[in-house]
């Protein structure tokens, strides 16, 4: 499988595609449940780990834009209407958008709240502000309403890839997945 993308998203794209949305059904997870938990050593390690993992798609996600400005995009494909192909592209900017968001607002959080920032036990991260409750406070609505934010969107933006997929019988879907994986109704390129 060619690493750029070319015709069809290359293996990099796809691999960072799919890691994202583990890791995010993982934080999703850990996150609504950490709360929860009864003081004590293992809820200062989930909150350390839920910490950890967010780091990571924070990290994830500016290799991405890297690579996506790099590697470029496959040909648009023609069958769609072209107001279709600027919600999708405007749809991409804005999960972009969520995935830079959602880990720095954690990290203005936990700055706030004076809380210190490991990754992994590995290495400190900077605090990005000092102790500052209404701040804190502020930080923790802002997490969580871009969580939700960003759940509705996936949720969205997954169905327009079904749609296109089972309805429209293109290639969409299969252009995110290793060859082989899906068999799409039409061709995966335009002119093919
Ligand atoms: C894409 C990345 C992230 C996602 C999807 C995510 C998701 C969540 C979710 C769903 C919650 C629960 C919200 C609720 O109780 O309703 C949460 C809480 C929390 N997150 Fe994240 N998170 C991410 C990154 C981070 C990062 C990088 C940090 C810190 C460096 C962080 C720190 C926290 C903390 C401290 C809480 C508890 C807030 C409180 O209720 O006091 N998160 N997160
Ligand atoms: C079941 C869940 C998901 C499905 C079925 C899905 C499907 C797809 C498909 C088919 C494409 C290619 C679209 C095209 O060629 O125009 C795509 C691209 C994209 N998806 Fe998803 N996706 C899912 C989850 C996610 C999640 C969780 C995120 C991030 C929060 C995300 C962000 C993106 C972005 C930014 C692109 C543009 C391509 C890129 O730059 O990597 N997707 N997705």
């Amino acid at each position: 499988m060619p690493l750029k993308n070319t015709i069809r998203w290359g293996a990099i794209s796809q691999c960072l595609h799919w890691l994202t949305l583990v890791l995010l059904l993982l934080l999703a997870w850990i996150g609504l449940r950490m709360g929860a938990l009864p003081n004590g050593p293992d809820k200062i390690a989930t909150y350390a780990l839920h910490k950890s993992i967010g780091l990571c798609v924070l990290a994830i996600v500016l290799l991405r834009i890297g690579w996506r400005l790099f590697a470029g995009s496959p040909t648009p494909l023609t069958d769609s209407p072209h107001w279709q192909h600027r919600i999708a592209q405007l749809t991409h900017i804005a999960l972009y958008v969520l995935l830079l968001a959602m880990p720095l607002s954690g990290w203005l959080l936990n700055s706030a709240a004076g809380f210190p920032l490991q990754w992994f036990g590995l290495f400190n991260l900077p605090a990005l502000t000092g102790h500052n409750d209404a701040l804190h406070a502020l930080a923790v609505q802002t997490h969580e309403t871009l969580f939700w934010t960003l759940v509705a969107l996936v949720l969205l933006h997954a169905a327009a890839a079904f749609y296109h997929h089972l309805f429209m019988g293109d290639a969409t879907l299969a252009r995110m997945l290793p060859r082989g994986w899906l068999r799409a109704a039409q061709p995966e390129t335009p002119d093919a």
